[in-house]
């Protein structure tokens, strides 16, 4: 018996030297030391020895099972410097490779150019407003004082999805909409930036665009409060030396309308390419919001009056930043839109 305790002993030892894994260790404990195992299975015979050898024998086992003890915490400690080492050899780092750069965007120049002017008008007071893209032909026509057959639904050619149903030509709908929900409350101040739609496609027009329209209800607001508003958001967009003038025009929705032109960006109004030699640019239509189409709104046209204008986006952001075809702003060519 003793011999064969020296022997599952010595075979436990050499065995631990060749293991390379504390799971491997593991398996070797229970395998000699666990409760199947082969020295435990040897104690559980030590009732069948004569009296007089179990001490002697327990001695041989207890000397066996701590060297074994000792042996494995050993090798424990080995086999976890190793481990570590060999992590280390694996998961390493180069601290000093350059990083992977993540390369910043911005925002697209009609995106900046809808937020510069929104961040004007909230400054002079005015409140953001929106409507659907996909209108009625009430909010988009009837409501502005745009009736079936009227020959200036011609001026906007439109995208029909069913006779009553279009993609908005323009941001007045907007203009309702905002009446109908605030009615009775005055002021109404507001602009609303949007996406608009007409079927046209060249250099200075594209079939989808932006608009900011906006509109003014009060008791006596008058055109010279247009005027005003309009002249400051000017100076505030295109430099303090900037004058505007009103070139008398049409709209159905407003009465009386007026073209805005700003004086020349470029030359100052002397006259040059980009003014046609005229000193001017029109940036956007306006006028006083027609007595029907403050009724529309539910508002009393004998109590309260109003300015409104439309401007367009990207011809504010092509006078801006000296763009020439509209249509580049919607290539999505990253060589011309990084560079704003
Ligand atoms: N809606 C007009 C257009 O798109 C612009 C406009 C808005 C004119 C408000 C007058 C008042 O052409």
């Amino acid at each position: 018996m003793k011999n064969e305790i020296l022997r599952i002993g010595e075979e436990a030892l050499r065995e631990l030297k060749e293991l390379d894994g504390l799971e491997a260790l593991q398996e070797l404990k229970v395998k000699v030391l666990g409760k199947k195992g082969s020295l435990t299975a040897l104690l559980r015979q030590m009732g069948s020895l004569a009296p007089e050898e179990r001490p002697i024998m327990g001695q041989v086992v207890n000397e066996m099972r701590s060297r074994l003890e000792q042996a494995w915490e050993e090798r424990s400690a080995e086999l976890d410097v190793l481990s570590l080492q060999k992590r280390l050899a694996t998961e390493r780092i180069d601290i000093t490779l350059p990083g992977v750069r993540v390369t910043r965007g911005h925002h697209h120049p009609v995106t900046q150019v809808v937020e510069e002017i929104e961040d004007i008008f909230l400054g002079m007071g005015f409140q953001i407003a929106e409507g659907p893209e996909i209108e009625t032909d009430y909010y988009n026509f009837e409501a502005l004082n745009l009736p079936k057959e009227h020959p200036a639904r011609e001026m906007q050619d439109s995208f029909y999805i069913t006779e009553e149903i279009l993609l908005r030509t323009h941001t007045s709908p907007v203009q309702i909409r905002t009446m109908e929900k605030l009615c009775p409350a005055l002021p109404v101040k507001i602009i609303a930036p949007g996406t608009v739609y007409r079927n046209d496609d060249d250099a200075t027009h594209s079939p989808m665009f932006h608009q900011v329209e906006g509109l003014v209800l009060d008791r006596g607001i008058r055109l010279s409060d247009l005027k005003g508003i309009l002249l400051n958001f000017s100076r505030q967009m295109f430099g303090e030396s900037r004058e505007i003038r009103l070139r008398p025009s049409f709209f159905p929705f407003t009465e009386p309308s007026a073209e805005v032109d700003i004086s020349c960006m470029l030359c100052g109004g002397a006259g040059c390419r980009l003014c046609k030699g005229t000193g001017w640019i029109e940036v956007l239509g306006s006028g006083m919001v027609h007595p029907k189409v403050i009724k529309m709104g539910g508002y009393n046209p004998s109590e309260v009056t109003g300015f409104a204008f439309g401007m367009g986006v990207e011809r504010i952001a092509m006078l801006k930043f000296g763009i020439e075809d509209m249509r580049l702003l919607f290539d999505n060519d990253l060589r011309f839109l990084q560079q704003f």
